[in-house]
Formats: C-alpha cells, sequence, structure tokens
C-alpha cells in the first residue's frame, strides 16, 4: 500500500512526539526510581571527613545530622540553643564519630557567616546542608503578618542560606569537591496564597541554588535543592507521620538517595505526585488551582485563629480566677 505524501509526514510526526514522551518517561523512571534505588547517587563519605547542618537540633536537620553521622561523617552542628545541640551532640556520637557545635543565631546577619567560617576553618567540609529556616505560625494574609515573623524569614531563609553558602562553596571549590544541599519546599514551586512570604522565601532558594548548582559543576561541586511538602516536624506541626507526611527520618533518607542524581527535587515519591498533580491542575487550569490552594489554606488559618481565640479565653479565665 503506498502512503500519501501528508500520511508518511504524519506518521514522522507521530513516531517524533512517540519517541519524545518515551524518553522522557524513560528519564523520570530512572531518575526517580532506578538511580536512587540502585544507589546511583552521591556517596558523601567521598566528598571529605566532615558535614555541617544548620537547624540541626529538631526535624529535617537533625535527621541529617544523624544519617550523615551513621555513614561516617563527623558533624558540625549549628543552631541557637546550645543546650539543644549538645543533647543532640551526645546522640550523634553513639555512632563513633566526632562532633563539633556552634552556637549562632542565622539571624543575626555577616558577623555570624564569620563566627561558623572560624569555627569550622580547620575542617575538611564535604557535606553543607543549608537547611535552618522559619515559616508563619498558620496560613495568614500578608497584610496581617507580623513584622518579626516577616523579618525571621526573610532573614533566615534568603540572606542566612545565602551567606552560609558563601562561606562554604569557596572552600569547596578550591578542593574541587563537595556538596551542598539547599532545602527548599514545595510551597516554591506552586502557588502559596496565605503563605506568601515564606513561599517566595523558598523560590528564591529554588532559583539560587539552579544558578548555583550550575556554577559549582564546572568546579566539581554539587548543588541541590530540596522541594518537600509536609514533613511531621515541629514547623509543620504534625505530630504522627503518615506516607503523605512522612517521619524526618524516612524523608532524609530517601532524599539523600537522589543526591547528584536530581539537582532540584522533592526528594520523597509521593511528594513529587503532589507537586505533579499541581503542576498538573495549574496547566489545565490555573484559577482553578489557586482557588483550591486559597481555600485550604483558608480553612487551615481559620482553625488555626478559632483555636487560638479559644486559648486565650481560657488563659483569661485562668488569670482572672487566680487574682
Ligand atoms: N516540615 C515541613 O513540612 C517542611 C516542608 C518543606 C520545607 N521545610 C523546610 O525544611 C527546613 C527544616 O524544617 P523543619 O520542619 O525540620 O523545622 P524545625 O523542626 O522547626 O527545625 C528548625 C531548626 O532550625 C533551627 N533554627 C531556627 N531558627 C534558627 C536561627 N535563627 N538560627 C539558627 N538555627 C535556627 C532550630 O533550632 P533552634 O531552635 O535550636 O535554633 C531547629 O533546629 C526548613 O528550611 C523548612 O522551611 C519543612
Amino acid at each position: 500500500m503506498m502512503l500519501t505524501c501528508g500520511e508518511k509526514i504524519s506518521l514522522v510526526v507521530l513516531a517524533v512526539i512517540g519517541l519524545r514522551i518515551l524518553l522522557k518517561v524513560g528519564i523520570v523512571l530512572w531518575r526517580k526510581l532506578i538511580a536512587p534505588s540502585f544507589g546511583f547517587g552521591i556517596d558523601v563519605r567521598t566528598q571529605g571527613r566532615w558535614a555541617v547542618v544548620t537547624g540541626a537540633t529538631s526535624g529535617i536537620g537533625k535527621a541529617f545530622a544523624e544519617q550523615l553521622a551513621r555513614k561516617g561523617l563527623d558533624v558540625v552542628l549549628v543552631s541557637r540553643s546550645l543546650e539543644k545541640l549538645e543533647e543532640v551532640a551526645a546522640e550523634i556520637k553513639q555512632y563513633g564519630v566526632q562532633v563539633r557545635v556552634v552556637e549562632a543565631d542565622l539571624c543575626q546577619g555577616q558577623a555570624v557567616f564569620a563566627k561558623i567560617a572560624k569555627a569550622t576553618e580547620d575542617l575538611e567540609i564535604g557535606v553543607v546542608v543549608n537547611n535552618a529556616g522559619a515559616s508563619y505560625e498558620h496560613p495568614e494574609l500578608f497584610t496581617e503578618l507580623e513584622e518579626k515573623c516577616l523579618a525571621e524569614i526573610l532573614q533566615l531563609n534568603v540572606a542566612a542560606v545565602t551567606g552560609i553558602a558563601r562561606v562554604f562553596l569557596p572552600r569547596m571549590f578550591e578542593r574541587r569537591k563537595g556538596v551542598l544541599i539547599n532545602l527548599s519546599s514545595a510551597l516554591g514551586v506552586m502557588p502559596s496564597p496565605y503563605l506568601s512570604v515564606y513561599a517566595a522565601s523558598k523560590a528564591y532558594v529554588v532559583k539560587l541554588s539552579s544558578d548555583l548548582a550550575a556554577e559549582a559543576k564546572r568546579n566539581g561541586v554539587t548543588v541541590q535543592c530540596l522541594i518537600p511538602c509536609v514533613v511531621a516536624t515541629k514547623m509543620s506541626k504534625i505530630k504522627k507521620s503518615t506516607w503523605m507526611a512522612p517521619s524526618p527520618d524516612t524523608y532524609v533518607e530517601s532524599s539523600l538517595k537522589t543526591l547528584g542524581i536530581e539537582p532540584c527535587t522533592a526528594g520523597y515519591s509521593p511528594h513529587f505526585l503532589v507537586i505533579a498533580f499541581i503542576h498538573g491542575l495549574c496547566c489545565v487550569c490555573e484559577k482553578g488551582a489557586v482557588w483550591l490552594i486559597s481555600k485550604t489554606m483558608n480553612n487551615i488559618r481559620s482553625r488555626a485563629l478559632k483555636k487560638k481565640a479559644k486559648l486565650m479565653k481560657e488563659n483569661t479565665k485562668d488569670s482572672v480566677a487566680t487574682e
């Protein structure tokens, strides 16, 4: 049977589209499933003796510190509370590694980055986890957000992430080795009304990481950006972990397997599916996606405000009773 010229062109177009789809599916399967499962990621032990973790006294940061220590890396723990730092250090020393603690409020600007640089100048730093971050107490309108919360988010999520990268990347570039992991959030890559400043600060981390990754690659260094959805930590106020809101340990174990495979990743398959769903929804109907997220955030906000009002009422009753 002879094909007409038009039919031949259609067949070629279909074949090209089919091949492109197959290639895309293959790449996704490789990145999300095969490479992480078969250990094709970076072995952190090859990057240097020490790891630095900011915000290492709770949640995701603490899980990173523990898992890096379990892999045999010595760890520098950074956070504001010396007492909590020493508690975590004692737990981590059971893995037979060295631990150094640096008490530092990362919202304090340049002097604090100089302090961290000095405290680590004699160490071979192979891994840095830029994890410390701040968020809203609950979803809130931009115009109702307290000044203090706004300043903390900008200083910690934007200035400190940049400052820590500035301390350690030059040293890694010099050794032509190392890994910088920046904690962003899924909210940095999706519509996030009622969490606007937090989400915008995390979008900054995504952008900074992607451009730094290109600069760092030429110097033998890997920069990865993590964009998790909800993880059961103090920040998310979720106490019981689930498949969708994993424990920090589960999340970090999964994300460490993606190191060197994906420059920007949810780090945990169920979170990848959530992000893909929201992006799909945005492609089909962006207004609908924004409406759905706004409604969900507004409901959470209303519940949180009611709870707050109830607590305040109870506290006032108590203080009247004691007077
Ligand atoms: N949990 C989630 O659902 C989720 C989702 C997406 C992204 N993330 C991101 O993941 C990162 C970790 O979140 P998390 O949920 O694990 O938080 P978390 O449990 O609240 O822990 C925050 C850590 O940061 C430290 N920290 C807070 N303010 C600091 C400051 N000014 N200077 C130095 N350290 C400070 C805290 O220690 P001290 O109090 O001792 O200073 C603590 O160790 C954040 O960047 C967050 O935005 C979290």
